[in-house]
């Protein structure tokens, strides 16, 4: 039997390639429209920098990571996620010692092992974007302004916005123990994680999904009404900036986020065309990551947003993006012809045209055929008589119109480019 490929994990077929190119491109210059670099890190990291930056208690760290023993006996970990890696990264390589703010962009597969649906994969891709060095709100929603701007340049339908404010770790904490009361008042009628998280991580309880579970948490406090003046005065001039921008939001006081590292401002993208569970992009202000792994005060905000769920979304509307630039043929018809299209293929590919031929020779009719179904803009015929010639025929599949040229690529291009 044929072997077949892990599940939940993806192949990306062409002519798909090219459109996930395109969105990459489009985010690539979008973020260095925004001041952003780029940073790579690698798929493994040591376990623990998972387990003490996204939180012990998260679904994601408790059950979804891709851990193992390598062969040094040490517990890597692919991925599930870049922030706590691109971190990691600053920390490792004392980026903050070279200046104060940092712009930094990313974009890789991640992988979690979740259960299977459409838009939740094994392994997925993420296009990330983290700032660090900045406090003031102005700050969040640049970064909510670059998704928007990203959104908008692949016009992506039905987008909403929604944000919550998780406070400080003072009120997130008497928060924290408000919930635990909540939960323990209705211990009963709890699933059994719900019952162990009241004790451990009571806001992570939020994120159930039993339905059992939802009227106790539907009744539970909110997270807004309890954050501290400051930021309640960070989280109003976040708004007020949005709406300078115009960039419509939503305050969505039970967004806690399933990662344990947010603290403030939180957001999430969504669009009528994705299924209600299913987020575009999200992120949030997270302060007190870099010193909790080990690095200097650090204010931090970012967001991913999920590639596939994007090309989902996008679906036809960037099926069948045209490959860029000029596509030739070049049309082998005699084997004196060879030399000459050895030259010919490596100056015009030089030159920037995309140029396709038939290896396998086949007759006139079949090339032409070929040519047809590759979508050449022009085709180039060399046969015995021409080359003998000194010319070649160049055919315009657009208008059918062929003329004359030299064999040279100059004058071809001089054509093409008239
Ligand atoms: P996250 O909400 O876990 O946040 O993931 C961000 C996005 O990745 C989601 O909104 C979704 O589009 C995509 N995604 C997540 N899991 C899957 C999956 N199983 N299949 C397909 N797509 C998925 C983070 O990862 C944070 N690191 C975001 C962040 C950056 N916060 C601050 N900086």
């Amino acid at each position: 039997m044929a072997i077949q490929g892990v599940k939940g994990m993806q192949d990306i077929l062409p002519p798909e390639g090219r459109v996930w190119r395109a969105v990459e491109q489009a985010a690539a210059e979008i973020f260095e429209a925004f001041g952003y670099d780029e940073i790579r890190t690698p798929i493994l990291e040591h376990t623990d920098l998972f387990a003490r930056s996204i939180g012990g208690e998260t679904d994601i760290v408790s059950k979804e990571m891709y851990t193992f023993e390598d062969k040094g006996g040490r517990s890597v970990t692919m991925r599930p996620e870049g922030t706590a890696a691109v971190v990691r990264s600053f920390l490792d390589h004392k980026l903050y010692g070279r200046q104060n703010v940092h712009r930094l962009f990313y974009m890789g597969p991640m992988f979690r092992y979740e259960r299977m649906q459409k838009g939740r994969l094994r392994q997925f891709h993420q296009i990330g974007g983290e700032l660090y060095g900045l406090a003031s709100p102005l700050a969040d929603a640049e970064i909510v302004a670059l998704q928007h701007a990203f959104f908008k340049r692949l016009g992506v339908p039905g987008l909403a916005l929604e944000i919550n404010n998780l406070g400080s770790v003072e009120s997130r904490g008497r928060y924290a123990a408000a919930l635990q009361a909540h939960l323990r008042a209705h211990a009963d009628v709890l699933c059994a994680d719900c019952v162990r998280r009241t004790d451990t991580n009571p806001l992570r309880a939020l994120d159930c999904k039993v339905p059992a579970c939802q009227p106790v948490l539907g009744g539970a406090p909110s997270i807004i009404d309890f954050a501290d003046a400051e930021s309640e005065r960070h989280f109003a001039t976040f708004r007020e900036r949005l709406d300078a921008l115009g960039i419509a939001h939503e305050v969505n006081a039970q967004m806690v986020r399933g990662l344990d590292y947010y603290t403030g401002v939180v957001f999430e993208f969504t669009s009528t065309g994705l299924g209600a569970k299913n987020t575009l992009s999200a992120g949030g202000r997270y302060d007190n990551l870099v010193t909790e792994l080990g690095g200097p005060a650090t204010p931090a905000v970012g967001f991913a947003c999920g590639v596939e769920r994007l090309l989902l979304l996008l679906g036809e509307m960037v099926h069948d993006i045209p490959p860029r630039g000029t596509r030739l043929f070049l049309a082998v018809l005699s084997p004196a012809a060879e030399k000459v299209a050895a030259r010919l293929s490596g100056a015009l590919r030089e030159a920037g045209i995309r140029v396709e031929e038939d290896l396998g020779r086949a007759g006139l009719k079949s090339q032409m055929k070929a040519a047809n179904r590759v979508g050449a803009d022009w085709v180039v015929l060399l046969g015995e008589d021409e080359v003998a010639r000194g010319e070649a025929g160049l055919k315009n599949m657009t208008t059918g119109e062929q003329v004359a040229v030299g064999l040279e690529a100059e004058a071809m291009l001089a054509r093409i480019r008239s």
